[in-house]
C-alpha cells in the first residue's frame, strides 16, 4: 500500500463528492445547456453512482454488516440504493427535453444527499470504530471500481 492510497472511507467519500459536484453542475447549467450537454452530465452522474453503489453493495456493505451490529441501518441503505437505481432506470427512458427529466435528476440528487448523510454521519463512523482493515478494503474497492470503469470504457482511477 503506498502513501497516496485511499482507505475505503476516503474512497467512498470522494465518490460522494464527485457525484455532488456533477449534480451541482447539472443544476447550474440546465436552463441554458443543450440537450446533449445535459445528457452528458446525466450519464456521468448516473454511471458514477451505479459503479459506486455496486462496489458498496458487493464489497463494503457486507463487510460492515458483519462487523457492526446494526442491520436496520444496513437494510435502509440498501433500500435507498434500490430507490436511486429505480430513478436512474426511469431517467434512461427519458430524453433530456422531457419535462420530467430535470425533476428526476433533482430528486435523485436529493435522495443521494440524504443517503450520503446517513453513510458519512452514521455508517462510516461505525465501520471505523469496528476496527475493519480500511486500507485493505480501500484497495479492494479501487480494484473493483477500476474493473467496472474499464468495462464501461472509462479510464482507470490511480491509487
Ligand atoms: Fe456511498
Ligand atoms: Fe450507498
Amino acid at each position: 500500500m503506498n502513501a497516496t492510497s485511499q482507505d475505503a472511507i476516503a474512497l467512498l467519500k470522494s465518490d460522494h463528492q464527485e457525484a455532488r459536484e456533477l449534480f451541482e453542475e447539472y443544476e447550474k447549467k440546465k436552463d441554458h445547456a443543450s440537450d446533449e450537454q445535459k445528457m452528458d452530465i446525466a450519464r456521468a452522474v448516473c454511471g458514477a453512482l451505479l459503479i459506486h453503489m455496486e462496489i458498496e453493495e458487493k464489497i463494503f456493505y457486507p463487510r460492515v454488516r458483519q462487523e457492526i451490529d446494526d442491520n436496520d441501518l444496513m437494510n435502509e441503505a440498501e433500500v435507498e440504493h434500490e430507490g436511486a437505481k429505480e430513478l436512474i432506470r426511469q431517467l434512461g427512458e427519458l430524453q433530456p427535453g422531457d419535462p420530467m427529466f430535470d425533476a428526476k435528476i433533482k430528486v435523485l440528487g436529493e435522495q443521494i444527499d440524504h443517503h450520503v448523510e446517513e453513510e458519512e454521519g452514521d455508517m462510516f463512523p461505525k465501520a471505523r470504530k469496528a476496527g475493519i482493515d480500511l486500507d485493505a478494503l480501500g484497495a479492494e474497492l479501487l480494484a473493483a471500481k477500476n474493473k467496472m470503469r474499464m468495462e464501461h470504457g472509462l479510464p482507470a482511477v490511480p491509487a
